[in-house]
């Protein structure tokens, strides 16, 4: 199983870097590979807990090389403030990690571009971004004229190359802000000059490591960012984020032939979460959404906003099951169901008075759509300590089950708590069905 990756299949935040840590063992390189520092990864072992932004999630594991690929965009003063957090925690990323120096950079006009557009766009038009300055910054990165890559900082033409910017960028700004736009080409200069010489022993050709590595048959695990209905082709459009965030992305972000993948972990909570704007036909706004925010502890790693919850929608998990290209699935977060005395999944929608099975492709479908649910009941047991499929509830197991019916691909995983050891492994042996018929027996 050389390469292997670990996927959102909702809308981001389904416990990726939980994952990602757990399968970091026996690999000898993992990749972060789009997103930026919009994204936020929880890694939870025992009392320690790691909330990762830019480092990929395998950092903890000493003897694995991460890899930060050309689709990353990097934000240097988060990426600078991770890497002092991990070292003194006792993590020294030295000969642990490398950053590409194809990856564009987030410069202070990504974020102020970011503020500006996040004010202008109000009601059901705003997006609700992190303010991280993601879609500026990958916008110049295809528009090619203004963009700043890892490799460029520190070149000599780097403080030509802002104060042009900076000139365009204040002028185009000024239409549109109703404050004056503070942007300091020589403070500027200064500040990413200082960030050069401290990220510039990390920068390397992250690219020509990966092929190496690939016709030397290395493990290889790749860890996506957001979720795949965030993904700026296939997701809610407008309503995303600004890269390949659903498995078409590997390949492209990485550098990496997609045919080298031979395994992909699609992730996904047992229900369903959103942060920011955008349709979201399962949305539980009431007690029983509070219910699954509380429970869950539902609030957002980068900005601490509180996500909308919402049921699981197998509709949507199927299309971006199939879009991956998903050989199992890690279901996480079912002790957040526990006390729930009846759970409903979606498995259809009615638009229009008709039933369709499908994830719409147009915004405003998508917004008129009512789900079509199935109720199941819940296990009203506390089902933190499992640890293997027995010591779970019937109940649970069936809903599962269902889950897995419906998504249409194995379950590989059940995730019961935040930390590494709270996961269930499953396998030919011990599967759904047969857990349920001992069970039952
Ligand atoms: P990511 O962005 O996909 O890596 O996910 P986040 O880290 O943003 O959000 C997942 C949150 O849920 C983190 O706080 C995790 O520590 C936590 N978590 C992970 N798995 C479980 C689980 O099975 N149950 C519960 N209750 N929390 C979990
Ligand atoms: P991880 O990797 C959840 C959402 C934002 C917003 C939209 C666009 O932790 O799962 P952006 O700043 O990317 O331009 O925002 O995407 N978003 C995420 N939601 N988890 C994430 O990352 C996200 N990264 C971006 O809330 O709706
Ligand atoms: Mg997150």
């Amino acid at each position: 199983m050389p390469g292997q990756c670990v996927i959102g299949l909702q809308w981001g935040d389904e416990a990726k870097g939980k994952l990602v840590d757990l399968l970091t063992e026996g690999q000898d390189l993992v990749v972060r590979y789009q997103g930026g520092a919009n994204a936020g990864h929880t890694v939870v072992i025992g009392d320690a807990v790691y909330k990762l932004h830019h480092v990929p999630s395998g950092i903890i594991n000493a003897g694995v090389l991460n890899l930060i690929a050309p689709g990353v965009v990097i934000n240097p003063p988060t990426i600078l403030k991770e890497i002092e957090m991990l070292a003194e925690r006792g993590i020294d990323v030295t000969d642990r990690m490398r950053i590409s120096q194809r990856a564009h950079v987030v410069m202070p006009w990504h974020v102020l571009e970011d503020q500006i557009w996040n004010e202008i766009l109000q009601g059901d038009e705003n997006i609700g971004t992190t303010l991280r300055g993601i879609g500026p910054c990958y916008r110049d990165k295809v528009g090619r004229s203004f963009a700043i890559r890892m490799g460029d900082l520190g070149q000599p033409n780097f403080a030509d190359r802002v104060r042009q910017v900076t000139q365009f960028k204040i002028a185009s700004l000024a239409g549109v802000s109703s404050d004056p736009v503070e942007l300091d080409a020589e403070k500027i200069i200064a500040e990413y000059s200082d960030y050069a010489r401290r990220l510039l022993p990390l920068v390397a050709d992250t690219t020509r490591i990966l092929l190496d590595a690939v016709d030397d048959n290395k493990k290889i695990l790749f860890e996506g960012a957001q979720g795949s209905l965030l993904d700026v082709d296939h997701g809610t459009y407008p309503f995303v984020t600004s890269s390949n965030s659903s498995g078409v992305g590997i390949s492209a972000g990485s550098g990496v032939p997609a045919s080298f993948l031979t395994k992909i972990i699609g992730v996904c909570k047992s229900y369903s979460t959103r942060v920011g704007g955008g349709p979201y036909p399962t949305e539980l706004d009431n007690e029983i959404g509070q219910h699954i925010r509380d429970m869950g502890n539902e609030y957002g790693t980068t900005t601490g906003r509180p996500r909308r919850c919402g049921w699981f929608d197998a509709v949507a998990v199927r299309y971006t099951r199939r879009l991956g290209g998903v050989t199992s699935i890690a279901l996480t977060m079912l002790d957040v169901l526990s006390e729930l005395e009846q759970i409903q999944v979606c498995t259809a929608y009615e638009l229009d008075g008709e039933q369709i099975d499908h994830f719409p492709a147009n915004l405003e479908d998508l917004r008129r759509i009512k789900p079509v649910y199935e109720t199941y009941p819940g296990w009203q047991q506390d089902v933190a300590g499992a640890r293997k499929l027995d010591d779970l509830p019937v109940n649970a197991i069936a809903y599962a089950q269902h889950l897995e019916r419906l998504a249409g691909c194995p379950i590989e995983f059940i995730s019961v708590g935040p930390d590494r050891e709270q996961t269930i492994l499953l396998d030919s042996t011990h599967s759904l069905s047969n857990a349920l018929n001992a069970k039952t027996a």
